[in-house]
């Protein structure tokens, strides 16, 4: 049955989405752009949107908050409605809102952290990159905790891309965070740090470190900086080769190429030093009542390509160190009511449709991190969302003429039970607040950073700032290079296109490109080329500069650029007019 047909009974249909990260607004724009009479509740535990782009993302990458332009479009878009400061499980339950909505999307991100299962993970001093993050960037929950920066060795456990943000705030001279949105606690704390030595600590080898290329190069690109690695760690066996080799391994030749620079440089006296690790496992914290010291064992790796783990040997390797941040990955949260898989850390479902076991719950969606763990960029939400939000239409077309009243009733529970819902009103407001304070100090905004403080930042809601251009201003001036004081309001919203567009970098080939799911029998294969374009793409416009010409010339730049690179990895496709529609690219020449 059609959907239209199967809906013809009831006016609208309502969909609650569960977090205000890339996911959620990613299922958001999704439902509403479907063409159905759709009204979307987007229910989020903080007064504040966007998840892990406000609270993530390291603030020395500006761009890659951009993506906030989209969703702040997709916020405005009618049949939108916010509710912020709402958690669910505690101020609203599962089967509350599967009651008051006809569909319910999680999309509640990864909240807390991997463990490393090894004694003294808990003592004073040994941190997890959850927390460090949270609190660099103002994050509420992680305000008031404290980092003892006074010690001069620090080790960092994992090789991901989140190692890697932990390690550039350390070493970076501060002065380089001063105009960012850095929150001012953790400023005022970096300035005053007195770390020298960074050990970034990987239990598997250089071809296996998961940092992407562009965030490695930046760790060896920091003034005052010395980023080294030892030339014995950089031996490949045979399978590493294979990896490395491995067309699809875009970031293996681009790191390993890297790293054996960092193993010829010399240290010079008085610089911050980075050193990368490898083959190392930990098995212990230990210290007299807070870290002291981390003990490693060496490894060696076994299995075939891709697959090679890290067996300890009987080496032992003692690291001197007064602070450990633990980067291991995410992990989800259970959510009371909803089903979860405590081993793999995710709710189960199939192709987005939560199950309990092998029974599938109708009307009860997951995307995101929460979805499919804690891997994956901004843009690789957007298929992700995509693919729930066709599950849940594909659901609604069997049968859906149950009216029911989706925000109406929420809001009314929520009043009842006396919960401060901050829509996005109030949050149009604090986001202007957060700029004000940013600007005398030539920040882009100014966090709060405590509930009560951003909820008192709008009490006096409605006399301005009904809409946050604010934001779309401070990113599209940041874009730009430049401020635009007095840019009239009508066009604000060209210059927050111009930037989004410009945000293509991190968010645009996964947010504008849209390829159906199931459309093409060789669906892997696009996504693989598209993975490719994304990567060189970005990998292009990031590296590049100068940046000289207009936009739309640096976008042919860019193309051309690609087909180089394409034609030099043995790629047999190149980015043509027949490719572009193949990938589900514009055809005109903006990638
Ligand atoms: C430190 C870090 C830096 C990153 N940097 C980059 C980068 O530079 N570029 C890039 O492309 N990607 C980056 N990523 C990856 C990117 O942030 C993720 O892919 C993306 O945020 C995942 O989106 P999500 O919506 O699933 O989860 P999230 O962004 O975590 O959003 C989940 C939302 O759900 C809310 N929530 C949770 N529980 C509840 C509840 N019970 N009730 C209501 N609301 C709830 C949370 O408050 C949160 O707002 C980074 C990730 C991390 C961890
Ligand atoms: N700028 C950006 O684009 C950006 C910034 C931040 C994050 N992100 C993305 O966000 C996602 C999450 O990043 P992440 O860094 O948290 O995760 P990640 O990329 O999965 O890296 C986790 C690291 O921890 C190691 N590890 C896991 N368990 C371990 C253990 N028990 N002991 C020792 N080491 C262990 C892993 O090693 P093994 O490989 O051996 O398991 C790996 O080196 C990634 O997709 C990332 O790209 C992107």
């Amino acid at each position: 049955m059609h959907i239209m047909s199967a809906m013809s009974a009831i006016p609208a249909i309502h969909v609650a989405i569960v977090g205000a990260g890339p996911s959620g607004f990613y299922a958001a724009e999704a439902l509403l752009r479907s063409g159905l009479s759709v009204r979307v509740d987007m229910i989020e535990r903080l007064p504040t949107p966007f998840g892990l782009v406000r609270s993530g993302v390291a603030p020395d990458h500006p761009k890659l908050k951009q993506a906030i332009l989209v969703y702040d479009r997709i916020a405005r878009t009618p049949g939108f409605n916010f509710f912020g400061n709402v958690q669910v499980g505690r101020d609203i339950t599962v089967a509350e809102l599967r009651a008051t909505h006809h569909a319910v999307v999680f999309a509640c991100g990864a909240e807390t952290d991997r463990r490393m299962g090894v004694p003294g993970e808990d003592l004073p001093r040994s941190h997890t990159a959850t927390e460090f993050v949270g609190w660099f960037n103002g994050h509420p929950d992680y305000r008031d905790r404290t980092f003892d920066l006074s010690q001069e060795t620090v080790a960092i456990v994992g090789q991901g891309n989140v190692a890697a943000d932990v390690c550039r705030i350390l070493a970076k001279p501060v002065d380089e965070l001063r105009s960012t949105d850095i929150a001012e606690h953790a400023f005022d704390a970096l300035a005053r740090s007195q770390v020298r030595e960074i050990h970034v600590i990987g239990r598997r080898g250089p071809v296996q470190a998961k940092f992407t290329t562009k965030e490695l190069r930046e760790l060896g690109e920091i003034a005052g900086c010395a980023t080294l690695a030892d030339a014995a760690d950089l031996v490949l066996n045979a399978e590493s080769e294979t990896e490395l080799m491995d067309r699809n391994n875009l970031n293996g030749l681009g790191n390993i190429a890297l790293f054996r620079a960092f193993a010829v440089r010399k240290p010079e006296v008085g610089q911050r030093a980075i050193r990368f690790r490898f083959h190392l496992n930990p098995m212990a914290l230990v210290g007299d009542g807070q870290v002291e010291k981390l003990i490693l064992t060496r490894t060696r790796l076994e299995g075939p390509p891709f697959v090679q783990v890290a067996r300890p040997t009987d080496e032992p390797v003692e690291l001197d160190c007064g602070l450990v941040f633990r980067s291991i990955g995410y992990r989800s949260v259970p959510i009371p009511g909803l089903p979860f898989d405590d081993t793999l850390g995710t709710v189960p479902h199939t192709g987005g449709r939560v199950r309990a076991g092998a029974v599938t719950l109708p009307g009860l969606y997951v995307s995101g991190w929460l979805k499919r763990g804690p891997t994956g960029i901004i843009g690789t939400n957007r298929a992700d969302s995509v693919e729930t939000v066709e599950s849940l239409l594909a659901d609604l077309s069997k049968g859906c003429d149950q009216e029911k009243r989706g925000a109406e009733t929420v809001g009314e529970l929520l009043e009842r039970r006396g919960v401060r819902v901050f829509d996005y009103q109030n949050w149009s407001m604090l986001d202007t607040a957060e700029i004000s304070r940013g600007k005398p100090k030539g920040k882009p905004r100014e966090k709060f950073t405590r509930i009560d403080e951003m909820l008192a930042a709008s009490a006096g809601r409605g006399n301005e700032a009904g809409r946050s251009f604010g934001s779309a201003l401070a990113l599209a001036s940041q874009w730009k290079g430049s401020s635009h004081p007095n840019t009239p309001v009508e066009t604000m919203d060209t210059m927050a296109e111009e930037a989004s567009d410009a945000d293509s970098i991190a968010v645009r080939p996964e947010s504008q490109i849209s390829i159906k799911t199931g459309a093409s029998p060789n669906r892997q294969e696009i996504e693989r080329r598209r993975e490719i374009v994304r990567q060189l793409f970005n990998d292009f416009w990031v590296s590049a500069e100068d940046k000289p010409g207009t936009f739309a010339e640096r976008l042919n730049r860019a193309e051309g650029h690609i087909n180089e690179q394409l034609a030099a990895r043995g790629e047999t496709w190149q980015l043509d007019a027949a490719s572009r529609k193949q990938l589900g690219l514009p055809p005109s020449k903006t990638v």
